[in-house]
């Protein structure tokens, strides 16, 4: 397994360019699955989670074609060879489930392995099902596999979502792009991924308003046709190098970058003390003088503070002036990061959902190690101004949600380099 270097105490300067979303692409690219005409998505980011669900559609019978790098994705699904989403491809990452609701809604059934726990979390599906039965589908656990039937077609519906989760808004609205009738989801989740999702699906021909709000209306088609659609940018990957330069000091400015895709966290960095500006190009981040100061966060659903940003600033936190507490209310089990960080010198007591984090002068590197893919980038950021060298392991998890971390921090400044493992 490949490990990452990095040696602390170089400021960064220049430029960053931000891709497009992994939690945008691993959404969109199910859509094939509810036309027989061509997708093609652009700016995806080409990341190891974008081939995992290239592999999970192909075997399902779609057609996908990685072009320009990678930074193309063309995807058609004529005819469907098989609705069945196997453990083994689901369990390596839990966005296979958004392959539930557009089987339901093109061929009428799915079988879909739950994910299984994850470093973060339980990660249940209730409340896809629960949704997803609120249009007619009739659904079942058996031996680890959801099985889900929707004998005569998806029915428009009131749905109402327990909790704005993420990824059962993603299938409903999916599945309900061909469902008869109205649909209303409330509660949805407003995710600038799921507007990006919204926006492909009108480009297809679906009847789509309210996104990016709590309600969200549907009205149902016959068949949607094909498109090319452009990939929103990451917020999380802009976010994660916004405090690059924060922690090692300097002057980074993210291209692509956009201040409404992270309003929440720019603020508690306006907080903080940092300076983040708004160019032609992107956002230009610095820090205002020293060390930045110390801010409480919680983690909330959009537009809130992103738990995909809390292990990131976390990170930033350990070396801020005072201190800080960190209440993670999406997951429950997101702070493995926090012992990595203590090996580094960081003073952090974590209870339940809560870590209280003291600010100290500078972290110490050490040989550390990840369970999840932001708790591994957090690791990266708080090396960048440790004294001495941190060896981050099982980088594996950081290929599924970056890419070419270690070329792009580089190409700023950073002495980062990636270690062939064993
Ligand atoms: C999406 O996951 C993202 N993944 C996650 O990003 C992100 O952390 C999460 O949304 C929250 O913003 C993708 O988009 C591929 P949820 P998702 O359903 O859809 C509970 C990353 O690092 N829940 O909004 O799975 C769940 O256990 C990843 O890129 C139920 O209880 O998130 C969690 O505690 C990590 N029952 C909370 O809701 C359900 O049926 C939020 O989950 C569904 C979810």
């Amino acid at each position: 397994m490949d490990s990452i270097i990095v040696k602390g105490g170089t400021e960064l300067h220049g430029q960053i360019h931000i891709a497009g979303a992994k939690n945008a692409a691993l959404t969109l690219m199910p859509v094939t699955l509810l036309t027989d005409e061509p997708l093609t998505l652009t700016n995806t980011p080409r990341l190891s989670d974008i081939r995992t669900m290239a592999q999970l559609l192909s075997s399902l019978g779609a057609e996908v074609t990685a072009l320009n790098d990678g930074r193309v994705v063309a995807l058609s699904s004529h005819g469907l060879t098989s609705t069945r989403a196997d453990y083994d491809i689901v369990r390596k990452m839990r966005a296979s489930n958004l392959v539930l609701g557009p089987l339901l809604a093109r061929e009428g059934r799915a079988v879909v392995s739950l994910p299984g726990g994850c470093a973060i979390g339980a990660r249940p599906m209730d409340i896809h099902t629960t949704a997803l039965e609120a249009l007619g589908a009739e659904i079942e656990l058996k031996d680890g596999y959801l099985h889900a039937v929707a004998k005569s077609g998806l029915k428009g519906a009131v749905v109402p979502l327990r909790f704005a989760s993420v990824g059962a808004t993603e299938n409903v609205l999916m599945a309900a792009t061909l469902a008869k009738g109205t649909t209303v989801i409330e509660n949805a989740a407003k995710e600038p991924e799921i507007v990006d999702l919204a926006s492909c699906l009108r480009r297809m021909g679906a009847q789509i308003e309210g996104d990016g709000t709590g309600r969200i209306e549907i009205q149902g088609v016959d068949r949607l046709s094909g498109a090319t659609h452009p990939v929103v940018t990451d917020r999380i990957e802009l976010g994660t190098y916004m405090l690059a330069p924060v922690i090692a000091g300097g002057e980074v400015e993210c291209v692509g970058g956009r201040l409404d895709l992270v309003a929440a966290f720019a603020e508690k960095l306006d907080m903080a003390g940092v300076q983040v500006e708004e160019t032609p190009v992107g956002l230009k981040v610095r820090r205002a003088n020293g060390r930045p100061r110390a801010v409480d966060v919680v983690t909330e659903p959009f537009p809130g503070f992103p738990t995909d940003l809390q292990a990131q600033m976390m990170a930033m936190l350990c070396t801020a002036e005072g201190k800080s507490v960190l209440e993670e209310r999406i997951f429950e089990n997101r702070f493995m990061h926090a012992p990595e960080l203590m090996r580094m010198g960081a003073d952090i007591e974590v209870q339940g959902g809560t870590a209280t984090v003291r600010g100290v002068e500078r972290l110490k590197g050490a040989p550390v190690m990840a369970t999840d893919l932001r708790a591994s980038v957090s690791l990266i950021l708080a090396g960048l101004a440790a004294e001495g060298e941190t060896q981050v392991n099982r980088v594996y998890h950081l290929d599924r949600g970056y890419e070419h971390v270690e070329e792009k921090l580089s190409a700023v400044g950073a002495h980062i380099e990636r270690v062939q493992g064993s």
